[in-house]
């Protein structure tokens, strides 16, 4: 009795085991963790970097709007963005970069529910604004718009007197050529306060492997600021999305 109840507990266990080996030999990921996953994918990149060619390359992609306004943002790294305006709770956030000024608008609407005495400065040397923007109750009670160039000393001191005695977080997404963001970043830098961010965008025009290569770009910026400027680190957590056109663009100043 006690062998037949031996044999049918082993047998059971044997065939438990076995499909346990079958369903992981077919499919090792099968039981990875979310994690393990990550960094699996992350590792070797094909999928993601297939879709981050994809998604780049299909004009579609690009027509993004926020409120009805033209938005030329990563829907994933606005969702990052949230995190890091609802953590750091900014009095001021300065973009470089507004076109039609839909992500001023996005930036805007979320540092109101976190920081109701918080404004948005946003900077464009065009002034591509529409009249429906304008008129948005976000943008009148909380963006202030300046025309002009992101390095021009006169806008750089301008902002710099604003920004004094501001917790203060900077985006910058305009002219994305190497020299002109590395000059953004020397300007704002200073100004960005300890424990919040510099997010440099669109670093993946040139940092990453599968997208065409337009010259030397903000990834390059970066290879020549970060050297020099040790307190402002990469973070990487912000990149746990995976797909992100900010590689190693969330800057934390860390001192
Ligand atoms: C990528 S678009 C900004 C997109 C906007 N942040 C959004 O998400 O919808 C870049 C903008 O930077 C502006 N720009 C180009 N050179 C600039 C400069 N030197 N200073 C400020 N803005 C500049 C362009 O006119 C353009 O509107």
């Amino acid at each position: 009795m006690w062998n037949r109840a031996l044999s049918i507990a082993f047998a059971t266990l044997a065939t438990i085991l076995g499909m346990f080996c079958v369903l992981f030999l077919s499919n090792p990921l099968r039981f990875a963790s979310g994690k393990q996953l990550a960094d699996h994918f992350l590792a070797d990149h094909p999928v993601v970097d297939q879709f981050h060619k994809l998604y780049y390359d299909n004009p579609e992609t690009w027509s993004t709007r926020w409120l009805g306004l033209e938005t030329l943002q990563n829907p994933n790294d606005v969702w990052m963005i949230q995190e890091i305006i609802c953590e750091v709770r900014p009095d001021l956030i300065i973009e470089a970069g507004t076109r039609a000024g839909g992500s001023a608008a996005i930036w805007a609407m979320v540092l109101q529910q976190v920081n109701p005495n918080g404004r948005v400065i946003t900077i464009d040397i065009k002034d591509y604004v529409p009249s429906e923007a304008r008129d948005l109750p976000i943008i009148k009670e909380k963006v202030d718009f300046l025309l002009g160039s992101s390095t021009d000393p006169k806008i750089v001191d301008e902002i710099r007197r604003r920004t004094e005695g501001k917790k203060v977080l900077v985006i910058l997404d305009s002219d994305h050529s190497k020299n002109h963001v590395l000059n953004e970043m020397i300007a704002y830098g200073p100004m960005v306060t300890k424990g919040s961010y510099m997010i440099v965008q669109d670093t993946n025009i040139n940092g990453h492997p599968v997208l065409p290569d337009f010259g030397p770009g903000p990834w390059e910026a970066l290879d020549e600021y970060l050297p020099k400027n040790e307190q402002f680190q990469p973070d990487k957590s912000r990149e746990r999305l995976m797909f992100t056109m900010h590689p190693r663009g969330f800057l934390r100043r860390i001192e």
